[in-house]
């Protein structure tokens, strides 16, 4: 596989039959990266990669592509088309023949496709200690935005007086749609609305109304504030923090110390970075590491 050469690179859609191969290079490529820099790796095991790989082929809200080369799939990179800004990611190739250039035409292959599609903007956020990535997604045209606390740890098991958290209903999908259009300026409906349906997401009321909702807690997941509070309602209310941990925006300078004063550890830090719209947020938000 080390020596294959660039014009013999293929891409071609996603299939649902190239989740294991795709699950194992998602694995691998993260781990070899993530070992290089001495930090711990953004998937516990190739079951976990696979699961999310085999997620991403098959939801119709998801556009896969996959790099081949001799017959042999080599890395794969994914479109999420759920709401009005397309997400990237994950994109990988396999450890043996990154720095070939197929990296860089698997981000083309689906920014065409959002631009295909019409998408207004596209992010992705990026392991700030990988200087590749970074270049890579710079040299395409991705502007940095912010640099981006992950951080983990126990429950806190604290929630502000006056505010109360409870899981959301699809009766709760306008409110939080409301909520994620003052912060961003459009919202997230695709994204909120899976989470309902898989039973992740909930909601914070204050004064009698929804002020915040959160996807999950954690690294595949949003939520929107109107205020820190809102945000500290969900994040202290939450039983566990999935898989890496929750991504808190470093420019939020009050609610990374309070994360901070409440026992959760930065486990690394990311760089949001996002092409064509993009709408400084009014309010709280916690990103989501892929869409
Ligand atoms: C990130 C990844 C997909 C990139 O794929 P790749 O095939 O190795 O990358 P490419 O060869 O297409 O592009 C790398 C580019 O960065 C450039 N580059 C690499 N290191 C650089 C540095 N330190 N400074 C500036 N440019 C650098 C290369 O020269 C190349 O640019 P070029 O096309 O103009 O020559 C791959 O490395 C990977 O799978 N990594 C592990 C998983 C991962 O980190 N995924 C991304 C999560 S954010």
């Amino acid at each position: 596989m080390a020596d294959i050469q660039q014009s013999t690179v293929a891409l071609r859609p996603g299939r649902a039959t190239d989740s294991s191969v795709c699950g194992r290079i998602c694995y691998e490529a993260f781990e070899a990266i993530a070992r290089q820099h001495n930090f711990p790796p953004d998937f516990p095991s190739v079951d976990v990669a696979t699961e999310l790989i085999t997620m991403l082929l098959s939801h119709p809200g998801f556009f896969g592509v996959v790099a081949e080369a001799g017959g042999e799939v080599i890395g794969s990179n994914f479109l999420d088309e759920r709401s009005t800004i397309a997400g990237v990611g994950p994109i990988t190739v396999h450890p043996k023949v990154q720095n070939l250039r197929i990296g860089r035409r698997l981000m083309q292959a689906v920014l065409d496709r959002a631009a295909e599609r019409q998408f207004v903007g596209v992010r992705l956020l990026q392991s700030a200690y990988h200087s590749r990535s970074l270049s890579l997604y710079a040299t395409l045209g991705f502007l940095p935005r912010e640099s981006i606390a992950c951080m983990q740890g126990s429950a806190i098991g604290i929630v502000p007086s006056g505010y109360q958290v409870r899981r959301a209903s699809e009766a709760d999908l306008q409110a939080c749609n409301h909520v994620c259009t003052l912060v961003h300026g459009h919202d997230r409906a695709g994204e909120i609305l899976d989470a309902i349906k898989l039973g992740t997401a909930s909601v914070v009321e204050h004064q009698g109304r929804i002020t915040g909702y959160a996807t999950d807690l954690g690294f595949i997941a949003h939520a929107v504030g109107e205020t820190n509070h809102d945000l500290m309602a969900l994040i202290g209310a939450a039983s566990a923090f999935a898989g890496p941990g929750i991504l808190v925006p470093l420019r939020n300078g009050a609610l990374f110390q309070w994360c901070l004063s409440h026992g959760l550890r930065v486990m690394q830090v990311m760089t949001l970075m996002t092409i064509g719209l993009y709408n400084e947020p009014t309010g709280a938000y916690l990103p989501s590491v892929l869409y």
